[in-house]
């Protein structure tokens, strides 16, 4: 199979199929921007398998998505996107990039979340910028901006729901947004714990990305527990 882009955490293979593609999950992590880098054996399947169950729940709900569904340990298959070079992101309770650039205590729960865009672009840091910014761009158009704010806000709410019935806050996550060929936008990339701050309800233990980026140890087993905590 052609791989068609190689990210730092994911591949993407073309198929037979031209409307879809392949997504394989691999085991490196990285963060600061790739600075920090690691091996994690085991993370591809746990981040496959997180990512397909709740990709599996968003369709049901009648988010749109990429997700067609899981074809083994490591693969998904997706539609075919052009992906947005937008990082959406939500936060419901401080931590963080903002809390250091606001100088902020972490665990602040918001009234109201707190939408961010971040510009896509690894030589300049994903620097944030506002919906004017991502509009002059040219990545998107008035309209397109408010039904991605409008889908995201849903997004939060579901997927807050989903991780409270595991014990879980859902402090806040980044997630992509892909352009198929007739021009609509529909949910893409992952949804895991490198992708989203998840703290134990009760303890505000930390179970994802953060326990790499910070050194706390034992990263996979947070991700197992997250797995079987959402099954
Ligand atoms: O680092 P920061 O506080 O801005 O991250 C906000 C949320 O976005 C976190 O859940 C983090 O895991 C996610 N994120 C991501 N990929 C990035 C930057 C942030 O998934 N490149």
């Amino acid at each position: 199979m052609k791989m068609l882009y190689e990210g730092k955490a994911k591949q993407v293979f073309l198929t037979e199929n031209p409307n879809e593609y392949i997504v394989h999950y691999k085991d490196d992590a990285t963060a600061f921007n790739g600075e920090k880098k690691d091996q994690l054996a085991g993370k591809g399947q746990l981040n496959n398998a997180i990512s397909s169950h709740i990709f599996t729940m968003l369709n049901e709900k009648g988010i749109k998505t990429h997700f067609i569904k899981q074809i083994d340990e490591r693969d998904m298959l997706v539609k075919k996107v052009t992906i947005l070079p937008l990082e959406v992101i939500i936060r419901n309770i401080s931590a963080g990039s903002m809390a250091k650039r606001l100088d902020l205590k972490e665990g602040i729960a918001f009234e109201t979340p707190i939408f961010e865009f971040c510009y896509k672009r690894d030589d300049l840091g994903d620097p944030l910028i506002n919906d004017d910014h991502a509009i002059a761009l040219g990545i998107v158009t008035r309209e397109e901006v408010e039904f991605i704010k409008q889908e995201t806000f849903k997004i939060n709410e579901i997927l807050k729901d989903f991780f409270m019935k595991a014990n879980l806050k859902l402090v806040d996550f980044k997630i992509e947004y892909g352009k198929t060929e007739d021009g609509e936008i529909i949910l893409a990339d992952e949804i895991s714990p490198d992708t989203c701050r998840l703290w134990d309800k009760d303890t505000d233990k930390k179970l994802d990305k953060d326990r790499f980026r910070r050194d706390l140890g034992s990263v996979i087993e947070g991700y197992q527990e997250v797995l079987e905590r959402i099954k």
